[in-house]
This record gives C-alpha cells, sequence and structure tokens, in this order.
C-alpha cells in the first residue's frame, strides 16, 4: 500500500504514454498521490486534461510559466515528492537525464530533484539497443537511477524486440516494492500535535494563538512516509489534512490531551502544538453582552501540559517523547531546561522573536537539545526540518533496539 506517498510521474512523449493514464490510476488506488508534468512530446499523446482528471491535481508542463512557478516552483516540484517515475521515458529524455540537461520542465525537475528516480523506459528496439542508449543507461544506473522493463514484445512501429515499456501494473509494483524498502518505520506508531489551540469564552469568543500547524503537519506527514501509523491530533488550522495520517480534529488543550491518550500506546511523540497556557475557567453558556457594567473578569485555569504527561504516563510512554521550545531568548538554555521540567526525551528549541518569521513562516532553525547534548541545524524550511526530524528519529530507535 502506498498510503502517504506523493509520486511525481513525468510522461515524455512516446506512444506508451497512454498506459500511463493506467499507471496514475493503480497508483491512487494503492493510496498514493500523484502529480504529474507533461513533456511536450508526451502531451502528443496524452492530453494535459485527461491526466489532470485522473490524478485530481494539476498537471505541469511548462518550465517558463509564471502562474506554475508561482503555484509550485520547478525545484519544489520535485523535492515535494517522495519518489519520481518517468514512464514512458524516451531515448531522448535518457539521454538528457544522463547529460544532465535541462532545457524543459521535465528535464529541469529530474536534475533538481534530491529524490530517487524510476525509470520505465519505451523506445524503438534499435534505438534501445544502440550503444549510446546503453552508455546512458549505464551511466544512470551508476549514478543509482532505479529501472524497470522495457518488456520484449511487438512493438507499435512493427517491430519485435526489447523496448515496450513495462505494463502499468509492472510499474506500480516496482513503485510498491521501492517504498517497502524504504519504509524504516514500517510497525512503529507516532503520535504528533500541531497547530493552535482555541479556548473559548462564550459560544462565539476563544482565546487563540498564531500557530500554523506547518511545522507540526510536516512531521506528522514525514513520519507517516516513512511507514509510521501516524495519529494527528490537530488543532484548528487552515492546512489539508497530509496524506496517509489518522487525523483527530480538536479545539481545546483538554480535548487535544483526551485525543493523545486515545491515540497511546505509540513508540513515538512528537509535540509540535503550541497549546495555550491557560483557558477561562468556566465558559459562559450564552454570548456574553455588553451590559453597561463594565468589561468581564476572566478567570483563567491553567491547562494540561499535553508533553508533560505523555511524558509522565506510567505504563505507556512513548519510547522517544519530543517537545518544541518556541523562545525568544536565551533559547538553548531554555530548552535545556524545559527538557528536564517536562520530563521529555528531546526538545526541537527555535527562536521565535518577530524578527525570524519563524511563527507561521515556511522556515526555521533548530536546536536539538537531548541528554546528549545539543545539535545546531542549519535554518532550513519546515518540510526540512520534519524529514531531518525524521531521520534522527530512525537513527535513535535503531540505536535503542
Ligand atoms: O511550556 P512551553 O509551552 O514552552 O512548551 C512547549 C512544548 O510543550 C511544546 O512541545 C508544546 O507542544 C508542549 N506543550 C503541551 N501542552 C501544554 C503546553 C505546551 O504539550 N499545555
Amino acid at each position: 500500500m502506498l498510503h502517504g506517498k506523493r509520486v511525481l510521474l513525468i510522461v515524455s512523449g512516446g506512444i506508451a504514454a497512454y498506459k500511463s493514464q493506467e499507471l496514475v490510476r493503480l497508483l491512487r488506488k494503492r493510496g498514493a498521490s500523484v502529480r504529474c508534468v507533461l513533456t511536450r512530446g508526451g502531451a502528443q499523446f496524452v492530453t494535459p486534461l485527461s491526466l489532470s482528471a485522473l490524478s485530481e491535481d494539476k498537471v505541469y508542463t511548462d518550465l517558463f510559466s509564471l502562474t506554475d512557478e508561482a503555484e509550485m516552483g520547478h525545484i519544489q516540484l520535485s523535492r515535494d515528492a517522495d519518489l519520481v517515475v518517468v514512464a514512458p521515458a524516451t531515448a531522448d529524455i535518457l539521454a538528457k537525464m544522463a547529460q544532465g540537461q535541462a532545457d524543459d520542465l521535465a528535464t529541469t525537475a529530474l536534475l533538481a530533484t534530491d529524490k530517487d528516480v524510476l525509470v520505465a523506459p519505451a523506445m524503438n528496439v534499435r534505438m534501445w539497443t544502440h550503444a549510446a542508449t546503453q552508455a546512458n543507461l549505464a551511466t544512470l544506473r551508476e549514478r543509482g537511477v532505479h529501472f524497470i522493463g522495457p518488456n520484449e514484445g511487438d512493438m507499435a512501429c512493427g517491430e519485435f524486440g526489447p523496448g515496450r515499456m513495462a505494463e502499468p501494473d509492472e510499474i506500480a509494483d516496482a513503485v510498491s516494492d521501492f517504498f517497502e524498502d524504504s519504509a524504516p518505520l514500517s510497525g512503529r506508531r507516532a503520535l504528533v500535535t500541531s497547530g493552535p489551540t482555541h479556548e473559548p469564552i462564550d459560544p462565539v469568543r476563544y482565546i487563540a494563538n498564531r500557530s500554523s500547524g506547518r511545522q507540526g503537519h510536516a512531521i506528522a506527514a514525514a513520519l507517516a512516509r516513512r511507514g509510521a501509523l501516524t495519529t494527528l491530533v490537530s488543532g484548528p488550522t487552515n492546512l489539508p489534512d497530509p496524506a496517509g495520517v489518522q487525523m483527530i480534529h480538536v479545539e481545546s488543550a483538554r480535548e487535544m490531551l483526551a485525543a493523545c491518550e486515545s491515540a497511546l500506546p505509540a513508540d513515538i511523540a512528537v509535540c509540535a502544538a503550541a497549546v495555550a497556557d491557560w483557558r477561562v475557567a468556566t465558559q459562559a453558556s450564552e454570548k456574553l453582552k455588553k451590559n453597561g457594567s463594565g468589561v468581564p473578569a476572566l478567570e483563567m485555569a491553567e491547562n494540561p501540559d499535553i508533553l508533560a504527561t505523555l511524558s509522565a504516563t506510567a505504563n505507556t510512554r512513548p519510547d522517544l517523547v519530543i517537545g518544541f521550545a518556541a523562545e525568544t531568548e536565551d533559547v538553548v538554555a531554555h530548552a535545556q531546561s524545559k527538557r528536564e521540567r517536562k520530563g521529555c526525551d528531546w526538545i526541537l528549541a527555535n527562536d521565535v522573536s518577530p524578527e525570524t518569521g519563524t511563527f507561521g513562516g515556511a522556515d526555521n532553525t533548530i536546536h536539538l537539545v537531548s541528554a546528549a547534548g545539543v545539535e545546531d541545524w542549519p535554518t532550513m524550511s519546515k518540510i526540512d526540518v520534519a524529514d531531518r526530524l525524521a531521520e534522527r528519529i530512525i537513527e535513535q530507535l535503531g540505536a535503542a533496539e
């Protein structure tokens, strides 16, 4: 099953491109999300509209499209995927890949990606057996590109031999095999909190904070992509539910704690939510009115600390409990004392002073504070922070075994 996996499918120009439509359908049926890039040649055989309908996503075609570039830059396009699949791959695109050419969106994405690439070649038998193609193939294999097919059989050009693209179900199986080999957290359970909490004052008003949920959501997605059975407990955000996670939507801190406890046992808990420290002690059952008797006095009560509670859970404490510390000064020192106070294993400390733009922004600068010391991470996107954290978790759980 491919739940939560994101495939970038590059369709280049060969008659086998019609089979790629079936591939999109099969990959999605297995749970993957598929985003397509169609080359100019590919568009001679299938239309962007049919790929878009099957993938239920936009189809990207043009390197120099201002709209595409604004929505999803070509670098991000290939980095946002877990696997890039080129099907069909023509002799031409193989040659460009081997040479590192980047003269359209597909080849640029292929040159810019830091993800694995699976290629399903499809071409005339003589083109396939040509020394130039075979040399390109050898170069690409040496660089770690994965291949499926081509198969031997009758060809659209009337010849017989190797050159037919692997069948869509064979390619889908190769994609599944790839992810099975790359799911180091399969069999593990993860619990992630994300977003702000809303603490009601009366039926229409609440106390909230500016957390966007981007970091927590990215962490849940990163753990799910690595095979963990992931529950994401989130306060109200504007984000879509990440693919492949079990989602529990909550509003208040107390609801968040109850949802977390219901999701135990877990091997990993990451508390990235910006939980409100206080709530209004007694929520008014009717909307508070301006009635001339002055402003209402809100009595506050302390909210449960979810991170501390999970860290202190008697029988079902997760093996690795990770919290965040958003600080505006003395970031690491505060994080060290927070780690001890809350009883968690790691604290990811970050500076959220307004000039950093971390709160609600796309980037984060992390210091990982553990019993072993402090790791300073360079500034990176919240998505990259999530991936790096997931890799560190894998390392840690592996070392503990
Ligand atoms: O104490 P402070 O809010 O700075 O701690 C931040 C860390 O504690 C975060 O990981 C946050 O998710 C967690 N936390 C929590 N429950 C609270 C307050 C904070 O889980 N009530």
